[in-house]
């Protein structure tokens, strides 16, 4: 079982909320703890136990993260924060939790869980990355005891404005310089997992809570669209986890643009000692067919 934190923005992109029904009904993932981030962390908690619970696996414990960028200045993040997605709350509340988010904070929790772990916990950030940079910052020796295996950036120009990564580009930047071991599963290949109709009506077919909500979150999501087809960014970072095969990594130097007047936030591979194992291609048909398998068996 490989050991990980999830830490997620779940509550906008309906992929969030995949992976972690992904990581858990995997059988091959221990999830450690959740910790949420990027505005309305305490909500998007709630939305993590809600889902723990469908799951059946309310012993995990989630943690509110920080809300803001570190700098991005309050209008810039306001407008990034205009293009939010529909809110899933109402769905996942029917499932009437018998859990809360713990009091504490996400980035304690994240340092605390990691420092007391035998250098085996994966961090898998797959929102924006400021609980993970705050945390290298308060406790700089976490590059000794973890690695990341993170949803984020691209390496092709086209997908500079990856969401995660620009959310907060200094926070990328933070984490990019730490010299911790990153896996970079990013637009690269994720853009290449967009499920058919027919596999997100495979997954509402099954008749157990946690289908019927995927089923309805995705519908929720898609909004008009009578036959939404998620893409599958979140959950590809999980799988390259349980099976690295999935993915084709090359090893690259990634430096993080953060000047004004230039796409701010973009991973920009550069000569120098690598530093990021970055997807480069991704057998998608085996990647999907194993998560529709994990989701429905
Ligand atoms: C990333 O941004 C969010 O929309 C998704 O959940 C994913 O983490 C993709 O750019
Ligand atoms: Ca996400």
């Amino acid at each position: 079982m490989q050991k990980i934190i999830l830490d997620t923005d779940i509550g906008d992109d309906i992929d969030d909320a995949l992976a972690l029904a992904f990581a858990i009904m995997s059988g091959k993932i221990d999830v450690l703890g959740v910790t949420t981030v990027f505005k309305n962390t305490d909500q998007r908690a709630e939305l993590a136990c809600c889902l723990l619970e469908a799951l059946g696996q309310t012993a995990i414990p989630v943690y509110a993260g920080i809300g803001k960028p570190l700098l991005q200045s309050i209008p810039d993040w306001e407008q990034v924060a205009a293009s939010h997605r529909p809110r899933q709350i109402e769905v996942l509340k029917q499932q009437q939790p018998s859990i809360q988010p713990k009091p504490g904070r996400a980035v304690d929790f994240i340092i605390d869980t990691v420092m007391a772990g035998d250098g085996d916990i994966t961090l898998v950030p797959i929102g924006p990355f400021t609980n993970i940079a705050a945390a290298f910052t308060l406790e700089p020796r976490l590059a000794q005891k973890t690695k990341i295996c993170m949803m984020g950036g691209a390496i092709n120009r086209a997908h500079s404005e990856e969401w995660n990564a620009c959310c907060d580009p200094e926070a990328t930047r933070v984490v990019f310089g730490t010299g911790v071991p990153i896996t970079m599963v990013g637009l690269d290949v994720t853009m290449k997992c967009v499920m058919g109709y027919e596999q997100v009506k495979a997954l509402g077919v099954v008749d157990r809570p946690i289908n019927r909500i995927c089923f309805e979150l995705i519908h929720l999501w898609g909004g008009d669209n009578p036959e939404p087809r998620p893409t599958l960014h979140d959950p590809l970072a999980v799988a390259t986890l349980i099976d690295p095969t999935f993915c084709e990594t090359r090893e690259m130097r990634i430096e993080v643009e953060t000047r004004a007047g230039h796409p701010r936030g973009a991973t920009v591979p550069m000569a120098g000692e690598p530093n990021t194992s970055v997807c480069v291609a991704v057998d998608a048909t085996r990647f999907m067919d194993y998560f529709v398998k994990t989701l429905t068996t």
